[in-house]
């Protein structure tokens, strides 16, 4: 079969991660055969494989990985072939041990694990440009192959920066590119401040090991620097996978809450983006209160899995997949449960619902050696099949009767998610407790509460085109050009708090905040405060501003939409425009989102803890994260059913269609 033509035609696919080379040869054609009968599509193999395929510097052992091929290929199965650049082998550690990446400590990350390497190093760029270039020659045309995945979650074991003396002189000549003039950066970074001015280039310093804080203007440069750093290696990737292997996919697989590069700018040079989605290892590693995580233990955050669809459809330009589906225990929680009966499916449905083109379990079998032996597959170490297994047979029914899908809409609702402002507020957050990841998901949070379906976009003019509601929280330096498409785009539009406060320089603007976005609600911020758990403000009518508050003055035409019960303003409004004074608890975030889905003419649905809606075309989706059985009756009026119907079980979906026939 072939997987681009019933991707094109939406009909999404299951996929499963595999690792030949932890397997004897002998079981493969019985691994693919047990693959295609339980309704998997793709496999993805090889992104950790490097020591098997080049296990001597120069000598390559490809064979194997041609057999694996055409054993998946024969069983009707495409591969997703991932290059093995997160695991450099030992012989290469040992040629160029300055490849290792150092901490901010200084020390070297050393060999023994996986993404032992520093963005910057000259020599192990060229290493991956060989091994790249050698697997995409030979692969590039096998039939087999419909995708290609770069390396494997960059980042993830908090990868992005690097203290070697590489990235050192890299970001000396990126500050010079940036700036021409020595000058020009002391000017920028404000070095007069502790008399840190240089007299040139060649005396700047990585942002570590400093007495006190390093300069936040000089912090955040060298996160948009290891960021760029990050994105030109996989470029470089892209680049020869392009050359050898036209017309393939080229993917790859970002992680769930994730901030440390650009994947805006990383995804540019992508045709697909994926991201690995473990429900139950991230509420583990969440901030949420001990309460919320035994409630969802084992079924995960209702709105976490959708926060970063959203955001990851964005990032693709429309087209994008899980790679890494959790199927049962992961083995990197501080506990490790397993999911609910019906969580696996759950989780599969709302990734269609959300537009996924492909969602593929982490892993196949289960591995009885290393690291990682604890995380559960469809099979158990011993190839018999998993829990999750009947789940995945029968979603892929599911699927099947359900086809064609209709197209993913362009949603009413944007919320914009900016990597810049991740940096900058982690660089200064002023409270123990400002996340701006954090904030946007609680944004985000509101917003599914209300019901709606939203489209996660970067801060680019064109992302807010035809929106009726557009969400811009804390946007730390907004472009001129952004902020007249926010003016223009006719939105509904709600910025705040912290937004505006900073120049792209790191600096208080010289007009005060919220800088060029008092174009769209003329006010002035004087000062901030950050207040500690327990404190709060409340609001007049309903809920109360917690952890971050500005006090605002009106100017120009801008009213007051909402008081502190103190008379203070927490809601500014200009028109169509509006600014939030505070971090809003979340009944002042239903209130206020009541108001602008009635300014933005949309349906303000309340649909509580447990309940969540995913439009997809004229389907709408219902998914039910709680422990009880929900009526759906008030939100599917004029609806039928193709899947489940008006009671909806725990743990469950159900899928109605405004048509009334199909
Ligand atoms: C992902 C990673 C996989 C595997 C998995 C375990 O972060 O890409 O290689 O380690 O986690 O959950």
């Amino acid at each position: 079969m072939n997987i681009n033509n019933s991707v094109r035609t939406k009909a999404p696919a299951l996929g499963v991660c595999y690792y030949p080379e932890h397997w004897p040869e002998s079981i493969w054609s019985e691994d693919a055969r047990r693959m295609r009968e339980l309704g998997i599509r793709v496999v993805r193999i090889g992104e950790f494989a490097w020591s098997r395929l080049e296990p001597r510097d120069g000598v390559y052992e490809l064979e194997w990985l041609e057999r694996a091929l055409s054993v998946l290929h024969a069983a009707g199965l495409s591969v997703v072939l991932g290059t093995p650049t997160a695991t450099p082998p030992r012989w290469l550690v040992d040629k160029m041990p300055d490849m290792l990446a150092l901490d901010s400590e200084g020390r070297a990350r050393k060999f023994g694990s996986r993404r032992h390497y520093c963005f910057s190093h000259a020599g192990y760029s060229s290493a991956c440009a060989r091994i790249v270039s050698i697997i995409a020659e030979r692969f590039g045309q096998n039939p087999a192959v419909i995708g290609w995945q770069t390396d494997n979650e960059y980042g993830c074991h908090d990868t992005v920066e690097s203290y070697s003396n590489a990235a050192r002189d890299a970001f000396r000549q990126w500050c010079a590119r940036k700036y021409g003039e020595i000058d020009q950066l002391n000017h920028a970074w404000g070095n007069v401040f502790w008399s840190m001015e240089l007299t040139g280039f060649d005396q700047i310093e990585l942002p570590n090991l400093t007495v006190t804080e390093a300069n936040p203007a000089h912090r955040l440069d060298f996160q948009r620097f290891s960021s760029d750093q990050l994105v030109a290696f996989n470029r470089r990737q892209v680049e020869i996978l392009r050359k050898f292997s036209p017309g393939r996919a080229i993917i790859h697989n970002f992680m769930g809450a994730f901030t440390a590069f650009d994947h805006h700018a990383l995804s540019h040079d992508l045709d697909v983006a994926a991201w690995d989605s473990y429900p139950l290892g991230f509420l583990e590693r969440s901030n949420h209160a001990e309460a919320f995580k035994l409630r969802y233990m084992r079924v995960g955050d209702p709105d976490f899995q959708a926060f970063h669809h959203d955001l990851y459809r964005g990032c693709g330009r429309g087209r994008w997949w899980v790679m890494e589906q959790q199927p049962g225990a992961v083995n990197w929680g501080k506990w490790n449960p397993v999911p609910a009966p019906g969580a696996v499916r759950l989780w599969t449905h709302e990734a269609i619902a959300a537009g996924a083109e492909v969602v593929s379990y982490f892993r196949w079998r289960q591995a009885p050696f290393a690291q990682e032996q604890m995380h559960e597959g469809l099979l158990l170490p011993d190839s018999k099949p998993n829990a999750a297994c009947e789940e995945v047979a029968r979603v892929a029914a599911e699927i099947d009767a359900l086809a064609p899908y209709p197209d993913t809409r362009r949603a009413a609702v944007a919320l914009v998610f900016d990597y810049e402002s991740a940096w900058a507020w982690r660089i200064q957050p002023q409270g123990e407790d400002f996340s701006y990841p954090d904030l946007v998901f609680a944004f985000y949070r509101g917003l599914r509460r209300a019901g709606a379906s939203v489209d996660i976009v970067p801060p680019d003019p064109a992302a807010v085109e035809g929106r009726r509601l557009v969400i811009a929280p804390s946007l730390f330096a907004p472009t001129t050009a952004f902020v007249a498409a926010l003016e223009n785009c006719g939105a509904v539009v709600l910025c705040g708090p912290r937004a505006g406060a900073k120049t792209a320089d790191f600096q208080i603007p010289p007009d005060l905040p919220p800088g060029p976005l008092r174009r769209l609600v003329d006010i002035t911020l004087s000062r901030v405060e950050s207040l500690r758990p327990g404190s709060e403000i409340k609001v007049e009518s309903q809920g109360a501003i917690i952890r971050w508050r500005e006090f605002m003055s009106l100017r120009g035409d801008t009213v007051a939409e909402l008081q502190m019960a103190n008379g203070e303003i927490a809601l500014a409004r200009n028109g169509s425009a509006f600014y939030l004074a505070g971090w809003p608890d979340e009944q002042l975030m239903d209130l206020i989102y009541e108001k602008l889905f009635h300014e933005a003419g949309l349906d303000y649905l309340a649909l509580g803890e447990c309940l969540r809606i995913r439009d997809r075309g004229d389907w709408r989706y219902f998914f039910n994260y709680g422990a009880c059985s929900l009526d759906l009756r008030p939100f599917c009026n004029g609806f039928s059913f193709l899947l489940a119907g008006e009671t909806l079980d725990p743990c469950s979906l159900a899928i109605a269609t405004l048509t009334a026939s199909r």
